[in-house]
């Protein structure tokens, strides 16, 4: 099967990218690299899961917009806009810098592959970044999202599989967050373009006969993690000494789902096509969580005795846009698909802090 991921040098979409490579099916990789947290990290991944080493033809990027961080000072080998890159390692795996906003650009990329399957990973992510930059996630999230459905639309594929987000369940009390559930009230503008996703999927699927599924992610968290989420920033803390900020004074709980577990799933979600529904649409939305909700303050502690350290604590009040608890139902895509997470939160937590302390960018 030849398949696009989008998002491929994200966190999700590296691992995906390989294993999906690694069981035989032909791969391209896209993203547009952004530098909503430091993209070394990106390239690192690059690098780890399709063995695309820095070339020194590639030219240096200026120094990362100044977010106030450290991290803002470096520079970098850049990769090439448009320009495809073949894994030396994985044959049937390639990467190209793209932009999913870029309509023409992506039209082009369709036009000549004929992909049988499409991932969309690539999105401005991250709740708090979206009282900041809303427009970003309108951007990437709306608008990119809108030019791969017409690509699929204009190029078919079998099954257009794409992230929705658990924040979609918003101000809703009822737990755990099922399907079924009404979901109406975001509490960020980044659930509300992962809602609008499902909407526009839904409308594709039956103007044009697209078969779509979403899947509604729930924190996951592993080696190569994202740095603007609570495992990386409590564990860049904890190493460095400083306070971690522990929102509402700790009574938050996440279902954290391991990088393992989420990337099985995903596979197995793009290798379930769905059937028609009752409207004759062929349309599906997945949760895809460990369905064991961990209360902060017990994450904190797993991580406090993996990385071998205490964490300095400063309770503060709840953020805005953030959720009390989430809590994934995850019974749908395990007797449907076949889903079963593994991977226990002491167990996962270890993988992670092994890599953290050896990591290198
Ligand atoms: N990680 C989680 O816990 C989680 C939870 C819920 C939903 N999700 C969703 O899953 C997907 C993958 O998340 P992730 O954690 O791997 O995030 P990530 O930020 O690591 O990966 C997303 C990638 O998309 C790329 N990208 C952004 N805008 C783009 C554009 N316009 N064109 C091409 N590429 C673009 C970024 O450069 C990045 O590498 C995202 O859609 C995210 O919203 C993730």
């Amino acid at each position: 099967m030849k398949i696009l991921i989008t998002g491929a040098a994200g966190f999700i979409g590296s691992r995906l990218a390989r294993e999906l490579a690694d069981r035989g099916d032909e791969v391209v990789g896209i993203d547009s690299i952004t530098s909503y947290y430091d993209p070394r990290l990106k390239i690192g991944r690059l690098k780890e899961f399709f063995g695309i080493e820095p070339d020194p033809s590639w030219p240096m990027a200026a120094a990362l917009p100044d977010t106030g961080s450290e991290r803002s000072e470096v520079s970098y080998s850049d990769i090439p806009y448009g320009t495809e890159l073949r894994s030396p390692t994985m044959p049937g795996l390639r990467f190209v810098r793209l932009d999913i906003t870029d309509a023409e650009g992506l039209d082009a990329l369709f036009a000549r592959e004929r992909f049988d399957a499409v991932m969309n990973l690539a999105a401005q992510a991250g709740v708090r970044y979206s009282l900041q930059n809303p427009m970003s996630y309108v951007q990437a999230n709306v608008v990119g999202f809108m030019n791969l459905l017409e690509c699929c639309r204009n190029y078919p594929v079998r099954h257009l599989t794409y992230a929705s987000s658990s924040s979609i369940y918003g101000l809703n009390t009822k737990t755990p967050f099922a399907e079924s559930d009404e979901v109406t009230r975001p509490a960020s503008i980044y659930a509300a373009t992962k809602k609008s996703n499902e909407l526009m999927a839904h409308a594709y699927a039956k103007l044009f006969g697209i078969p779509c599924t979403g899947l509604r992610y729930f924190t996951v968290y592993g080696p190569w993690g994202r740095p603007d989420m609570a495992p990386m920033l409590f564990a860049d803390a904890i190493s460095a000494g400083k306070e971690i900020k522990v929102f509402n004074n700790g009574q938050l709980s996440r279902d954290f789902t391991y990088i393992d577990d989420i990337v099985h799933g995903t596979m197995l979600a793009i290798d379930h096509v769905p059937a028609e529904n009752a409207d004759g649409v062929r349309y599906k939305v997945y949760n895809i969580g460990c369905s064991h909700p961990v209360q902060l303050m017990d994450f904190i502690s797993e991580l406090e005795s993996a990385l071998g350290r205490e964490a300095k604590k400063d309770f503060v009040p709840m953020q805005q846009g953030d959720v009390y608890q989430t809590h994934a139902d995850t019974s749908l895509l395990e007797s449907e698909v076949g889903y079963r997470p593994s991977t226990p939160l002491h167990d996962g937590i270890r993988s992670f802090a092994k890599w953290y302390q050896t990591m290198k960018l």
